[in-house]
C-alpha cells in the first residue's frame, strides 16, 4: 500500500485501525507520571506554550500537581515538566472560596498552609488543553489555555461547605511562587472591576540570578461585591495594592503571605460558574492584560478549550498510526502521551523575553540540554522542524546576547551545567539533518559555528552555567584530571570522567560542523579531539559486585594532574551502588547521574574503537547485556537510552528491538507511576515515542538506529518538503514475539543497513520490515553498520550536508 493510500485510509477509517485527527487525543493521558517522582505537569498548555495552567499541590509540587492525595493550594498559570530539583514557576495562583464563614472577610482563609483544600479522590481529569478538579469545599475548578493566558471556570456550590456562609465568592492572587522563592512584588486590585495585577521578582528553580513576572486577572460571571489585599492571615478592603520587599533574606521556606482579593455576589449563571482569565507576561503588568485581552476577549471557555484541542491535533496529526490488528489501548496510549509529552517544552516565550532586543524567537525552558540532546530535539526535527528551527535559532540568539550558549536554562535565567556544552550537539544535529532548511529559514550557521568554537576554546570565569571548565587541562593533557588545577573559571570540581567523554563527544559534534562548513582545519583538530575518550579508560580496570568478579575488565576512571589513574568503583552511582551520591554537589564524585560502568559507553561518535577496546563485538555485546540484566542501569536517567540501541554497532540489532520491548511497559506504562524518574521535560516521553516508531536516534549524527515499529506502520509527512516517509511491519505480529527482521525493502529495493539518515524524512520513502520469529542475518554485517569515526571516510561519506 502507498503511503497516500494509507492517508485516504485513515481520512476515513474506523478509528480502531488507524489513529488520526481528533481521536488521537483520547489516546494522550497527561496524568501519566504525575507521581513517585515523574513530576510531569498534566495541566492544560498549547503546544511549547508559555501559559500552562493547574492546580497546585502541598505534596510532590515540581510540576505543581501531583495525583500524591496532596492538598491543593491554588490554580496557578506557568509551569515546567518533568524537572527534578525544586519545583519551577507556579506564580501568582489564585484561590476561590464559596463564602466566607458567618460571611465575614476575616474568616476566609489566605495563606496558602492554612487555606490549602483537599481534592475530592478520583476527580482529576486531564486532556490535552484542558485540566479540572474538584475541591472538598464543593468548588469544581476547570482550566484551559491560550500561548500568554490561563482560563479558569470555578463552579460554585449553591450552599457554601464554609459555617454559616452564603454564597459570595471570594477568589484571591497570592504574590508567591510553588519554591517560595519570591524576592520582592507588587499587587493591586481594582475596585471597579475587580481586577487584579501585579509583579513579583522570583528565583529561578535549577539557575542562579533572578526573573520577573507580571499577572493581569480579570472576572466574568458575578457582580463584584468589595476588594481588598491581604497580608499574613489578615486582610481587608484598604488599601488597594500593596508592596512587598525581600523579607530580610528570610525567602525560605516561608515567604510573608500576601496578594490582594475580589469577592463577588452570588453568580449571575444558573451554573453558579465564575471564569477568571489570567494573562502573563516577563514584560510588564500591560502586555500580560493585553495578551490576556487579545487571546481572549470574550471569556468563552467552550472556544477556547476547542482551539487548545485543535492545536494538539495538529500537532499530533504530523505523525498517523495504523496500530495493527490486535495492538491494545494502553500501547497507544503510551505512544500518544509520550509525544505529547516532548511537546510541552521548550517553552515559546517570543515577545516576552525583556533581557534583549531581538526579532528573533526566544524559547526558554532548555531544561536542560543535557536531558533533552539524546531524544527531544530528534523528536521535534522529525515531527515538526519548523519549531526546532526555531528553537535553533532562539539558542543562537541566547549566544548573541548573553555570550554563551545555554547547557540548560529556565525563566529567563542561565541553569546549571551538569557535563559539557550540549547545545553543541543539538545544533550539530540540526544542521546535519535539516542545515539547508534551517539556513533559508532563517538560522545563521556561522554564528553557530562560532558559538560551539567559544564552547571548545574559551573558559568562562563561572563555568556551572555556561561552556566548559578545566579547558586548560583538557588541551594540554587531553582529559579533565580529577585533582585538576584550575584557575580560569569557577565550577563544581567533579565528574572529571563524565565530563571529559561528554566534551570528547561536543568537539566530535563540533568537527562536524566544521566538516559541513568546509573548515578541514577545525574538522581535523575536533575529530582529533573526539578520541579523547580514550584518556580516562583505564584498561586493567576490573569490577567486581559485592566481591565476585563481573568478569569485565576495562573501565573508565578518575585520572590524576601526573597521569596516574585514580580509582572510583565501577559500579559506584549505579543503582547497586550508592545511587544518589552523583549529583551537582560539591561532594558529587567523578561521573555524573550514573556510573562508570555506564560512563564507559558512552563513545557515541566512535562505537567502532569502544567495541575494539572492550574485547570485540561478542564482549561487548556480552558487557552490554551485563548492563541491562545486573541492575547496573537505571532507564530513568538519560545515558541510559543509547545503550538500549549499541547492539546495532556490533552487528545485532536484533537484541535492541528485544531490549526496548523489555523497558516498554515495565517501565514506561499507563499508571500514575508509569514513567522511570523524572520526564525531564519530555526526555522519557520523547525515548517512548522514537522507540515504538524504531527510529532511535544517535543525536548529533545523521543515524536512526532500526528496529521493528510496536505498531503495523506509521507515515510521516514533512511539513516543509511534503514529503511521507513510512515505515511499515510485514507479518505484524501484536503480541511482539515476531519482532526480529528477516529482511527489508526501502522504496521496494532490498536495504541491509541498520540504520537510516534523515534523508528519509526529508524525500520521503517506504521502509518495509519482514519479521519473523528469530534472529536473522539481516542487518549484521560490517558494511551494514552505522559509521564510527574510525572507521568512516569523512567527507565523502554521509557525513556530508
Ligand atoms: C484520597 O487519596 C489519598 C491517597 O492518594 C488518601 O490518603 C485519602 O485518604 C483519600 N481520601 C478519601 C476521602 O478517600
Ligand atoms: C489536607 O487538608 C486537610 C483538611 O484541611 C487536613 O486535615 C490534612 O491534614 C491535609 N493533608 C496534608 C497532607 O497536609
Ligand atoms: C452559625 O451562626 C449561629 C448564629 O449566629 C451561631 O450560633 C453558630 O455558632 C454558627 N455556626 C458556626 C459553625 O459557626
Ligand atoms: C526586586 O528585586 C529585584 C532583584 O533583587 C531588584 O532588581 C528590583 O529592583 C526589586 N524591585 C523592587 C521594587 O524592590
Ligand atoms: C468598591 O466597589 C464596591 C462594589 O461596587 C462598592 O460598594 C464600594 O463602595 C467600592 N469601594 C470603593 C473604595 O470605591
Ligand atoms: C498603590 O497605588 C498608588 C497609586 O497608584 C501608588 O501611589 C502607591 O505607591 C501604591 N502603593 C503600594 C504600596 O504599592
Ligand atoms: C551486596 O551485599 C549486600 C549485603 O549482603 C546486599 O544487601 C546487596 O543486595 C548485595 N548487592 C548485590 C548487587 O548483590
Ligand atoms: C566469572 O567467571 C567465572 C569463571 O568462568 C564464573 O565462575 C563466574 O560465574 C563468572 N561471573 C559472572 C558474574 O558471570
Ligand atoms: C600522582 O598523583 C596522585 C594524586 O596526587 C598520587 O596519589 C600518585 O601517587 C601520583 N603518582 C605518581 C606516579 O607520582
Ligand atoms: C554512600 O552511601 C552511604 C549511605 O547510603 C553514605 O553513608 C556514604 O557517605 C556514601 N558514600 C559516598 C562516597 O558518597
Ligand atoms: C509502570 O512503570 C513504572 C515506572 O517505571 C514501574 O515502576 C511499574 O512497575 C510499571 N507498572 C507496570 C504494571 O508495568
Ligand atoms: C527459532 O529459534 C528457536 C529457538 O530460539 C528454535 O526453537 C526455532 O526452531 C527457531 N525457528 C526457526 C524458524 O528457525
Amino acid at each position: 500500500m502507498a503511503p497516500s493510500t494509507l492517508l485516504a485510509l485513515c481520512a476515513l477509517a474506523s478509528t480502531v485501525l488507524c489513529q488520526s485527527g481528533s481521536n488521537i487525543l483520547s489516546f494522550v493521558d497527561p496524568l501519566i507520571g504525575t507521581v513517585n517522582g515523574g513530576h510531569v505537569f498534566p495541566g492544560a498548555t498549547l503546544p511549547f506554550g508559555m501559559a500552562k495552567a493547574v492546580a497546585d499541590v502541598d505534596g510532590e509540587d515540581q510540576g505543581g500537581f501531583a495525583s500524591d492525595g496532596s492538598n491543593i493550594t491554588g490554580f496557578s498559570h506557568m509551569h515546567d515538566s518533568g524537572t527534578g530539583g525544586s519545583p519551577s514557576l507556579g506564580n501568582f495562583p489564585l484561590f476561590p472560596q464559596a463564602g466566607c464563614p458567618d460571611d465575614e472577610l476575616d474568616n476566609c482563609v489566605f495563606p496558602k498552609s492554612a487555606r490549602a483544600v483537599p481534592r475530592i479522590n478520583g476527580t482529576a481529569i486531564a486532556h490535552p488543553g484542558y485540566f479540572s478538579i474538584e475541591l472538598a469545599t464543593g468548588i469544581k475548578a476547570e482550566m484551559t489555555v491560550t500561548s500568554h493566558t490561563a482560563l479558569y471556570r470555578f463552579t460554585f456550590p449553591e450552599t457554601p461547605t464554609e459555617a454559616n456562609a452564603t454564597l459570595s465568592p471570594l477568589i484571591l492572587a497570592d504574590l508567591s511562587d510553588l519554591p517560595q522563592s519570591r524576592i520582592n512584588g507588587s499587587i493591586a486590585v481594582d475596585n471597579s472591576t475587580g481586577r487584579i495585577s501585579g509583579s513579583g521578582t522570583f528565583s529561578p528553580s535549577f539557575g542562579i540570578g533572578s526573573y520577573t513576572l507580571h499577572f493581569c486577572a480579570d472576572f466574568q460571571g458575578a457582580a463584584i461585591r468589595d476588594t481588598g489585599v491581604f497580608m499574613n492571615n489578615r486582610a481587608g478592603s484598604e488599601p488597594k495594592n500593596l508592596s512587598v520587599v525581600q523579607d530580610g533574606g528570610n525567602i525560605s521556606p516561608e515567604i510573608l503571605p500576601a496578594g490582594a482579593w475580589t469577592r463577588f455576589h452570588a453568580p449571575h449563571g444558573a451554573d453558579n460558574a465564575i471564569l477568571a482569565r489570567v494573562g502573563v507576561s516577563f514584560i510588564s503588568v500591560a502586555q500580560a492584560c493585553g495578551n490576556a485581552e487579545r487571546e481572549i476577549p470574550a471569556f468563552d471557555f467552550d472556544a477556547v478549550h476547542t482551539a487548545a484541542r485543535q492545536a494538539w491535533t495538529d500537532t499530533l496529526s504530523a505523525i498517523k498510526v495504523k496500530p495493527g490488528q490486535g495492538v491494545d489501548a494502553s500501547t497507544q496510549t503510551i505512544f500518544w502521551s509520550g509525544v505529547y509529552r516532548a511537546s510541552i517544552s521548550p517553552q515559546d516565550y517570543t515577545g516576552e523575553n525583556p533581557l534583549w532586543d531581538s526579532t528573533e524567537p526566544y524559547y526558554d525552558s532548555y531544561y536542560c540540554i543535557w536531558d533533552s540532546f539524546r531524544s527531544i530535539h530528534s523528536l521535534i526535527t522529525i515531527l515538526d522542524p519548523g519549531s526546532q528551527i526555531r528553537m535553533i535559532r532562539s539558542l543562537i540568539d541566547i549566544y548573541r546576547h548573553e555570550g554563551w550558549l545555554p547547557d540548560c536554562r529556565m525563566s529567563l535565567c542561565k541553569g546549571f551545567t551538569q557535563g559539557g556544552s550540549n547545545a553543541d550537539i543539538v545544533l550539530a544535529d540540526a544542521y546535519l539533518k535539516i542545515g539547508a532548511l534551517a539556513a533559508a529559514g532563517g538560522v545563521d550557521w556561522q554564528t553557530a559555528y562560532e558559538a560551539v568554537v567559544k564552547d571548545a576554546e574559551v573558559e568562562p570565569e563561572n563555568w556551572g552555567v555556561q561552556g566548559r571548565g578545566g579547558l586548560t587541562s583538557w588541551k594540554a593533557l587531553h582529559y579533565v584530571p580529577t585533582d585538576d588545577y584550575d584557575p580560569h573559571g569557577v565550577g563544581l570540581f567533579t565528574r572529571s570522567i563524565s565530563r571529559t567523554v561528554e566534551y570528547a563527544y561536543d568537539d566530535f559534534c563540533i568537527a562536524e560542523l566544521a566538516h559541513g562548513l568546509g573548515n578541514a582545519a577545525d574538522a581535523d583538530k575536533y575529530f582529533g579531539r573526539a578520541e579523547y575518550w580514550r584518556n580516562m579508560f583505564n584498561p586493567a580496570q576490573t569490577s567486581t559486585i559485592n566481591g565476585t568478579s563481573t568478569n569485565f575488565t576495562g573501565f573508565l576512571q578518575p585520572r590524576f594532574l601526573n597521569g596516574t589513574f585514580g580509582h572510583q568503583d565501577p559500579i559506584f552511582c549505579s543503582p547497586l551502588l550508592n545511587f544518589t551520591s552523583c549529583y551537582l554537589n560539591p561532594d558529587g564524585l567523578e561521573t555524573y547521574e550514573g556510573s562508570a560502568w555506564l560512563y564507559t559507553f558512552f563513545v557515541p561518535q566512535d562505537q567502532a574503537s569502544l567495541i575494539a577496546a572492550l574485547g570485540g563485538p561478542q564482549a561487548f555485546v556480552t558487557r552490554l547485556d551485563y548492563l541491562h540484566e545486573s541492575g547496573l542501569l537505571y532507564i530513568g536517567d538519560e545515558q541510559a537510552f543509547l545503550p538500549v540501541y549499541q547492539y546495532h554497532y556490533a552487528g545485532r540489532p536484533a537484541k535492541s528491538a528485544v531490549r526496548a520491548h523489555s523497558y516498554i511497559p515495565a517501565q514506561f506504562n499507563t499508571t500514575r507511576v508509569g514513567i522511570p524518574g523524572n520526564d525531564d521535560s519530555g526526555a522519557m516521553g520523547s525515548f517512548v515515542a522514537l522507540t515504538m516508531m524504531g527510529v532511535f536516534p544517535n543525536p548529533g549524527q545523521d543515524v536512526y538506529l532500526i528496529t521493528p515499529p510496536f505498531f503495523e506502520e506509521w507515515s510521516i509527512t514533512n511539513e516543509i518538503t511534503g514529503k511521507t516517509a513510512t515505515v511499515r511491519n510485514l507479518n505484524f505480529d501484536a503480541s511482539y514475539r515476531d519482532i526480529y527482521v528477516q529482511k527489508a525493502t526501502l522504496d521496494r529495493e532490498p536495504y541491509a543497513r541498520n540504520w537510516l539518515t534523515h534523508a528519509f524524512f526529508l524525500e520521503g520513502g517506504v521502509l518495509e520490515l519482514t519479521l519473523g520469529a528469530n534472529e536473522s542475518a539481516w542487518g549484521t554485517r560490517g558494511e551494514d553498520l552505522p559509521p564510527s569515526l574510525s572507521t568512516s571516510h569523512l567527507g565523502t561519506g554521509h557525513y556530508q550536508l
